[in-house]
């Protein structure tokens, strides 16, 4: 596993560069093809810990951005003014709540890199992974601005394709989108979903 590690180049730059993660140059190719992240956006950042898209995202957004990370973990401490970092379930958050915190009550972008502890049993984490995405849809539902833009890890399961009908039913343009720092041996891809419809149409749960 060290050896692994110690020959991953991404891994070696993220360290060289003082990211906190190899997934920092995920998000970093994902905006260099797509272009959803501005200068002055909020960006709401759901799996957040231990930092490495918050990081990222402070510098997209600016200092007249707002970066909201929230995880189960803490997050440690980052020096940027931009970043607020909240400790906290996804599933029990009221992100409505949370967010007049800030005086918003919606946000530009939503990036989602949450990652279930999986337990290898495919019936089991299938239903996990179906219980947290339709979570992050409500915090889509909710807190995602008509036209904004929404980056979700996935990993292939059997909940794909009604995952995928989901979010086209969202979103005008979804792209699945593998980077070169995802691990090729990694069942990972990224959903890319750009322009939030006003209207979603009806509203459907996910089923296996
Ligand atoms: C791959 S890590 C995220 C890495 C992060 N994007 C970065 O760049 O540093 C996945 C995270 O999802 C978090 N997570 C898993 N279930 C969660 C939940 N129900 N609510 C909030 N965070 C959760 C884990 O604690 C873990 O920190």
């Amino acid at each position: 596993m060290a050896r692994f590690i110690l020959k991953d180049p991404f891994y070696r730059k993220a360290k060289q560069e003082g990211f906190r993660a190899r997934s920092a140059y995920k998000l970093k190719e994902i905006e260099d093809r797509f272009h959803l992240v501005h200068k002055g956006d909020v960006v709401l950042d759901l799996g957040c810990s231990p930092g490495s898209f918050l990081q990222v995202l402070s510098g997209m957004v600016g200092e007249k951005g707002t970066v909201i990370g929230i995880d189960i973990l803490p997050t440690p401490p980052l020096p940027m003014k931009n970043i607020t970092a909240i400790e906290a379930d996804i599933r029990e958050t009221d992100f409505p709540g949370l967010l007049s915190r800030f005086s918003l009550t919606a946000v530009d972008t939503i990036t989602c890199d949450i990652a279930p502890n999986l337990s290898g049993i495919r019936e089991v984490d299938d239903a996990h992974i179906q219980e947290l995405f339709t979570c992050v849809l409500k915090v889509v539902d909710e807190a995602l601005k008509p036209g904004g833009h929404f980056i979700i890890k996935s990993f292939s399961t059997g909940i794909q394709k009604p995952v995928t009908a989901e979010l086209q039913m969202r979103f005008r343009k979804v792209s699945q989108y593998k980077p070169a720092a995802s691990r090729s041996v990694s069942s990972e891809v990224f959903f890319v979903c750009v322009g939030k419809k006003t209207v979603t149409g009806p509203k459907s749960q996910v089923s296996g």
